[in-house]
C-alpha cells in the first residue's frame, strides 16, 4: 500500500507538472483529490490495514495527499500567470500609460463676482432678478424717465434690433419691469446680468459688459440707509477697512444722483479712487410710471460694474482678458 501511494504521487506529480491549462488540471484534481480520487479510493482500504501499520500508512498518506495539493496550488497559480501575461500581451495594454486626466473647469471671475455680491444681497434679504437682454425702448429708456429725444440717450448708444427693440445698455430696464410685477409692494431685489453699448473696445472699454442692478423701494427708505448699503458692499467685497466716497453725478432716474468711488492706494501709498457703481434715490418720475405714489413711497438703485469690481479685486489691466476664453488667464482664479 505504501508504494503504491508512492507511485500515485509520483504519477500525480509528474502530470500537474505537464499540465497545460487551467482545464487540465482541474481534471487532474478530480483525478487525484476528489472524493472519487485514486487517493480516495486507496485511503479507503486503510480500513483493512493491520492495526499496527495503520499510523505509518496514515502518515504517508497524508503526506502524499499534502504533496499533491501542494503541487497543485502552485501549479495553479504559474498557469493564472500565465494566462493573465497572455491576455496583457494580447490586448496591448500598457499599465504605465499615464490616466486620462480629468479637466476640472473654473467659475470665471466675473461669474465669482457675480456670486459673491448675490450671496451678500440674498443674506440681506434680496430678491434675485433676471431681465431679458433684447430689450423695448420703453422698459430701456422711456420708464427710466429718457423719452425719446432726452440728451442722456446719446451716453448709452446702443445696437438695435428695431427702432423699438435693442440690446439693453444698462440693467435698469429690470427696475422697471420689477416694479409693474410687484403692484404696489415693497421691493428688494438685484440683478445681475450683460448688457451692451455701442462704444469702441480697448484696454477699459467693451461693447459688452456686466452690470448688477440693484432696487428697493418702500416706505421711508432714507439716503443714510441707501449709504450704508452701499458701504456694506464695498466692504463685503473689499474688506471691512476700505472707505468710499459718494460723488454727486446724473441719472436721469435717480435724484440725487452719485458715483461709487472706491479709495485705493497705488504702489507708490498714494491716495486714488475708482468708480464701481452708479447709484442714487429713485426718481419720483420713475416710481409713478411704475405704480407707486411717490408720496408715499421712496426707494433707491444702483448699478454695479461687475468688470470694475473683478479689475479692482484681482489687478487685471486689461477688460478684453474677460472675454478671451483663455485658460491660462481664467485657471488663475480658482477658487479666489
Ligand atoms: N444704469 C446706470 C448706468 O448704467 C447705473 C445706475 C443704476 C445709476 C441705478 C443709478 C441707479 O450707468
Amino acid at each position: 500500500m505504501q508504494s503504491k501511494l508512492e507511485e500515485i504521487k509520483i504519477k500525480a506529480l509528474e502530470n500537474i507538472g505537464k499540465a497545460k491549462s487551467l482545464e487540465d488540471l482541474d481534471e487532474l484534481r478530480i483525478k487525484y483529490l476528489s472524493k472519487k480520487g485514486e487517493l480516495s479510493l486507496i485511503m479507503q482500504g486503510l480500513r483493512d490495514v493491520p492495526l499496527d501499520l495503520k499510523p505509518l500508512i496514515g502518515k504517508v498518506a497524508n503526506e502524499v495527499k499534502g504533496a499533491i495539493e501542494n503541487a497543485f496550488l502552485l501549479k495553479k497559480e504559474q498557469l493564472n500567470d500565465a494566462v493573465l501575461f497572455e491576455m496583457l500581451a494580447s490586448d496591448n495594454l500598457d499599465i504605465n500609460l499615464p490616466g486620462i486626466k480629468f479637466n476640472h473647469g473654473t467659475i470665471h471671475p466675473l461669474n465669482q463676482v457675480v456670486e459673491d455680491i448675490e450671496d451678500l444681497f440674498l443674506g440681506l434679504g434680496y430678491q434675485i432678478k433676471e431681465g431679458p437682454e433684447v430689450e423695448s425702448d420703453l422698459y430701456n429708456f422711456e420708464m427710466m424717465n429718457m423719452d425719446k429725444d432726452h440728451p442722456a440717450r446719446a451716453m448709452q448708444d446702443s445696437f438695435y434690433i428695431t427702432n423699438d427693440l435693442l440690446l439693453r445698455t444698462h440693467t435698469s430696464p429690470v427696475q422697471a419691469r420689477s416694479m409693474l410685477e410687484a403692484k404696489g409692494k415693497p421691493i428688494k431685489i438685484i440683478c445681475p446680468g450683460k448688457t451692451y453699448r455701442r462704444d469702441s473696445d480697448d484696454a477699459t472699454h467693451s461693447h459688452q459688459f456686466m452690470q448688477i442692478e440693484g432696487l428697493v423701494v418702500d416706505k421711508n427708505i432714507t439716503f443714510a440707509v441707501f449709504k450704508n448699503t452701499l458701504l456694506q458692499l464695498i466692504r463685503h467685497l473689499f474688506g471691512e477697512e476700505r472707505e468710499i466716497r459718494l460723488r454727486p453725478s446724473y441719472f436721469p432716474f435717480t435724484e440725487p444722483s452719485v458715483e461709487v468711488d472706491v479709495v485705493y492706494y497705488n504702489k507708490d501709498g498714494k491716495k486714488g479712487y475708482i468708480e464701481v457703481c452708479g447709484a442714487g434715490m429713485v426718481h419720483p418720475n420713475v416710481l409713478s410710471m411704475g405704480g407707486y405714489d411717490p408720496k408715499k413711497f421712496s426707494g433707491f438703485a444702483f448699478g454695479i460694474g461687475v468688470e470694475r469690481i473683478a479689475i479692482l479685486k484681482y489687478g487685471i489691466e486689461n477688460i478684453r482678458n474677460f472675454y478671451l476664453n483663455d485658460l491660462r488667464f481664467l485657471k488663475q482664479f480658482r477658487g479666489k
